[in-house]
């Protein structure tokens, strides 16, 4: 077993999950700015510390992405983030791309960026705890898209990533987002994705990198929010399976799914399915932002020093996700 194969296991074994903490700034403030509460740096530390300092970090959560700003912050103990998460068990991450900007000759796609100086900032980050990074490329879905030129770009981009991360010691999350934006039928969102993810994999295998060492993180196969097409929770997971087991290479460990705008409850409830109904060799848990974090914001948003209180939210809906990272959820469990 690699190193990397390790650090991949260690993240995502056992029915523990990724907590996606890694909003940059413009997004926690939409965030803050939802739930009232001023987006200032020592805010945002708050409610993330609040988070990092949960029971439910050593059971259940194998990994946080952190963000920029606060992998260089320190929590109220004088302990960096960094260390404090991996005092708590867990393995801390970074978001390293810098996003997604327009795609020169494309109409309105969009290619992810960061490649510039990327080797440099990411001994940086190992030299500050780091063990694994996240890069998302985004794609959406309409009559033209995503355009080949998208699929193409994007998985280059993710591909010279993976290996810059591999070279430095870290385990790359791989991301190729296909939005649920839209009025596309389950069927457009199996074939699209399906394609975005075969062509991720054709690169990385091109640039070498070591796929035992390498995280998916992808969408659920779903239909778009503005379709007609409403289907089972079978569907959405037997589709989800079909596109990864024709898809992803068996080498890969495992795969760590977003949420992507469901609520908490229906990404919870859809995990639980796809390892009910888990007929492949990988590990399929959650690396959820607002599925696991969205309830806890509001109830802190009413009164940032509870601390206790919104670690409870926090736990419960940990706990919640990593039963379905096991196929052991229940929604009678919700209301315990
Ligand atoms: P959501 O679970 O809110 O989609 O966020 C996951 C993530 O990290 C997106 O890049």
């Amino acid at each position: 077993m690699t190193e990397l194969n390790k650090i991949a296991l260690k993240i995502i074994s056992n029915g523990k999950g990724i907590l996606a903490a890694d909003e940059s700034n413009g997004t926690m403030t939409k965030r803050l700015d939802a739930v009232n509460v001023p987006s200032t740096p020592e805010n945002r530390l708050l409610f993330r510390e609040t988070l990092f300092s949960s029971e439910s970090m050593k059971d259940c959560i194998g990994g946080v992405i952190l963000y920029d700003e606060t992998i260089n912050q320190s929590v109220s103990s004088g302990k960096t983030v960094a260390e404090s998460i991996l005092e708590s068990g867990a393995v801390p991450g970074i978001k390293v791309d810098t996003g997604a900007k327009v795609l020169a000759n494309s109409v309105e796609e969009k290619v992810t960026e960061g490649l510039d100086g990327l080797r440099e900032r990411l001994k940086k980050y190992y030299e500050k705890g780091a063990r694994f990074t996240k890069w998302r490329g985004v794609y959406n879905i309409n009559k033209f898209h995503p355009s080949k030129l998208a699929i193409h770009s994007n998985a280059h981009a993710l591909a010279r990533y993976s290996a810059l991360v591999q070279e430095c010691g870290m385990v790359p999350i791989v991301e190729p987002e296909v939005l649920m934006d839209g009025d596309h039928s389950a069927e457009d969102c199996l074939s699209k994705t399906s394609e975005v993810i075969k062509k991720c994999f054709e690169d990385l295998i091109l640039h070498k990198v070591d796929l035992t060492g390498v995280i998916l993180k992808p969408n659920m196969i779903l239909p778009g929010d503005k379709s007609k097409d409403k289907i089972s929770k079978e569907e959405i997971s037997s589709k989800t399976l079909e596109c990864l087991k024709n898809s992803v290479p068996k080498e890969v460990p495992g795969i760590a799914f977003l949420s992507g705008g469901q609520s908490e409850i229906q990404a919870t409830e859809n995990l639980n399915l796809i390892n009910k109904n888990n007929n492949t060799d990988f590990i399929m848990t959650y690396s959820f932002g607002r599925a696991l974090q969205q309830s806890a914001l509001k109830f802190w948003s009413k009164d940032i020093k509870n601390i206790k209180g919104t670690q409870n939210i926090f736990n419960h809906r940990a706990k919640m996700c990593t039963l379905a990272a096991q196929g052991k959820w229940s929604s009678n469990l919700e209301n315990k």
